[in-house]
């Protein structure tokens, strides 16, 4: 992975560590979250691997259906808050690692199961992320992505891309749900498998989570106000409920068996 962009990714989430166990910035992530696991078959006895696993909310759902799970991520400190997490729920069969997502310190076909929960956005290049997870995916285990995504109009993909780089400039770019799908696709992968989530978020939480924000908050409120003025489509759905601002987030899983 790239140096900048690494650091720049270790700033943001050593900034969002406390932050993504806080029910009041992430609640949705929690409360919502485990919906991307739906279509995970493990076997008995399955090895797990969750890639850019933060502080581990796939890896602990995925914890309580199969027998080991590693959580591996670049920022040691969302590692640290997940591994705490995790105590603190009872579970011990996750082994907290820190590593380069693009450099799996893993050898081929490794687990039965491999999973990536809404980091592919923070990748320059997502085609290597999905590369390496089939790489220590066994012949008939499968893999699932899931992340946050764009509209399939790129003007307003390219709106909604340029806020979420305000926000947090880690950001590099939300796919559309049909690109994501592709890259899973043309892994060459059987039994694909689709699903759509769209969840709602009120806009001060979310501007809260990330130390960048506070000073992006005003250019990204009036992004919001202009498009419900009848400006320039975000792409991310703003709307008023009892005077607050709300968005929108669209979320994809694609999850599929390796040949
Ligand atoms: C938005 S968070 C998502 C965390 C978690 N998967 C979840 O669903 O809550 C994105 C995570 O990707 C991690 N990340 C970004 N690039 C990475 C890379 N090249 N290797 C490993 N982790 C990476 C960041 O450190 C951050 O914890």
């Amino acid at each position: 992975m790239d140096r900048d962009h690494a650091a720049t990714v270790r700033r943001s989430f050593t900034g969002q560590a406390e932050a993504f166990e806080s029910k009041r910035f992430v609640g949705n992530l929690v409360t919502e979250g485990e919906w991307v696991l739906d279509h995970l078959d493990p076997p008995e006895g399955a090895v797990a691997l969750d890639v850019a696993a933060g502080s581990g909310h796939a890896a602990r759902g995925l914890a309580r259906r199969v027998a080991s799970v590693v959580a591996l991520d670049l920022t040691p400190a969302m590692l640290e808050a997940g591994r705490v997490a995790a105590e603190h729920e009872g579970l011990r069969n996750i082994t907290f690692a820190c590593g380069d997502a693009l450099d799996l310190p893993f050898l081929d076909a490794s687990f039965d199961v491999v999973v990536s929960r809404f980091a592919a956005h923070h990748f320059e290049e997502p085609r290597r992320l999905l590369a390496e997870m089939q790489r220590v995916t066994r012949p008939g285990g499968q893999l699932m992505v899931a992340d946050l995504v764009a509209d399939n109009d790129t003007a307003v993909a390219d709106e909604q891309n340029r806020i979420e780089q305000l926000r947090d400039p880690s950001h590099v770019r939300c796919l559309s749900a049909t690109e994501l799908t592709q890259l899973v696709d043309e892994l060459g992968v059987s039994d694909l498998k689709v699903e759509e989530r769209t969840t709602a978020r009120p806009v001060a939480p979310w501007l809260g989570q990330t130390t960048k924000a506070p000073r992006a908050e005003s250019t990204i409120r009036a992004a919001f106000d202009a498009e419900l003025a009848g400006g320039t489509p975000t792409g991310m759905g703003p709307h008023r409920r009892d005077h607050e601002l709300w968005f929108e987030q669209r979320f994809v899983a694609v999850t599929a068996r390796r040949r």
